[in-house]
């Protein structure tokens, strides 16, 4: 608590957000969950983590799915170990501050440059609909970042060329706004961990909600069993001897595993006589053991959301404190406030 004998937080600032499109997966989880808890219960970062729902709009159309999966999001992350008393942890609604400095954004950024994005241009090239939102989503993400000056922003691979926006409309902003030189928006740097940038899915292509080939790491335990029997595998017999790296089972289910684990996996799969459904099986029981006692903090918080509630109002207003001090400077900058 900040009072007026403190010292002034001198900390490195992490910034991540989460969209609440669904529950959170081994690919959430591994990508970057794990480094943001790992950060934040480190006590060395100031670390702002968010449930990105403004963001979740582009998709969600319906109020009772994106209140129940911030919920649920929320729930995830406390039940996977984040120490709320080291993170501020809040819903990006609550702090609208973040739509007014992604509009201000909006003016200094070009039709042509949003059109660059990989997102709007996968989903120009599927021939679907995108609406303004999903066309802005990186600048909404710029002013995520920026807002709270985060030196680091740990994500999975597919958000680089988001922080990378957020870094060219730091610059785009600094040059048009501020006079001498001076970076007021600091660079922001991505913190992607290579060997889990990009956590495949059951299909062995990028997990992700979107394409349905997701392992929830909350779910019953008969959907978790349907989905782990699911993953895709090819033609080998159990006899056959067969390459670690080029199975999606074994992509899997590397992640949690410790080094010597990992080494007994590996010489399964590479001595032959281990059979897909073994893999399987031993996969399954992997994650029924990570998420024992994990399971039963997520189940008594999602029954209890006013738990939950007061978590994100109490993170609601500390954010909500910084964005306004922010935004105060910036109105001044930009000659909004007389
Ligand atoms: P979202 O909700 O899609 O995913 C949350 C985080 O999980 C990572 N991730 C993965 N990492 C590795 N392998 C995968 N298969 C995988 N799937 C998901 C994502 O990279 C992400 O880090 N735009 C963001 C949310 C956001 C945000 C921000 C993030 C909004 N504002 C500001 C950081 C900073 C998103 O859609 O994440």
């Amino acid at each position: 608590m900040f009072s007026f004998f403190s010292k002034p937080d001198t900390r490195k600032v992490l910034v991540s957000g989460i969209k609440p499109t669904g529950r959170p997966h081994v690919g959430n989880y591994f990508g970057a969950m794990k480094q943001n808890i790992a950060f934040s219960n480190s006590g060395d970062y100031r670390s702002f983590v968010f449930i990105a729902d403004y963001h979740a709009l582009t998709t969600v159309k319906n109020k009772e799915e994106l209140s129940k999966q911030t919920v649920e999001m929320v729930a995830g992350y406390i039940a996977c170990g984040l120490d709320i008393n080291k993170a501020i942890l809040f819903k990006q609604s609550d702090v609208p501050e973040h739509t007014e400095l992604c509009w201000i954004f909006n003016n200094i950024v070009t039709v042509p440059y949003l059109m660059r994005a990989h997102a709007y241009k996968d989903h120009e090239a599927k021939g679907k609909e995108v609406n303004a939102g999903l066309f802005d989503y990186p600048v909404l993400m710029a002013a995520d970042i920026l807002m709270y000056g985060a030196d680091i922003v740990p994500v999975g691979a597919d958000q680089k060329q988001h922080v990378e926006y957020a870094r060219d409309i730091a610059g785009f902003y600094n040059r048009a706004f501020i006079k001498d030189n001076r970076e007021y928006f600091k660079m922001p740097k991505e913190l992607i961990v290579e060997r889990v940038a990009t956590i495949p899915g059951i299909d062995g292509k990028k997990m992700s909600k979107s394409y349905g080939n997701h392992i929830e790491l909350f779910c019953p335990e008969e959907e978790l069993k349907k989905t782990v029997m699911s993953i895709v595998t090819d033609s080998s017999s159990p006899e056959e001897k067969k390459n670690p790296d080029e199975n999606n089972i074994y992509n899997i289910h590397k992640h949690f595993l410790s080094t010597e684990e990992d080494l007994l996996l590996r010489a399964k799969f590479e001595n032959g006589g281990y059979s897909y459904k073994q893999a399987k099986e031993d996969l399954l029981e992997t994650i029924f053991k990570w998420r024992k006692g994990k399971i039963d903090i997520y189940m008594r918080l999602v029954k209890n959301p006013n738990k939950i509630y007061k978590i994100l109002n109490k993170g609601g207003r500390i954010a909500k404190t910084e964005a306004q001090k922010r935004m105060k400077e910036v109105r001044k900058q930009v000659g909004l406030d007389l």
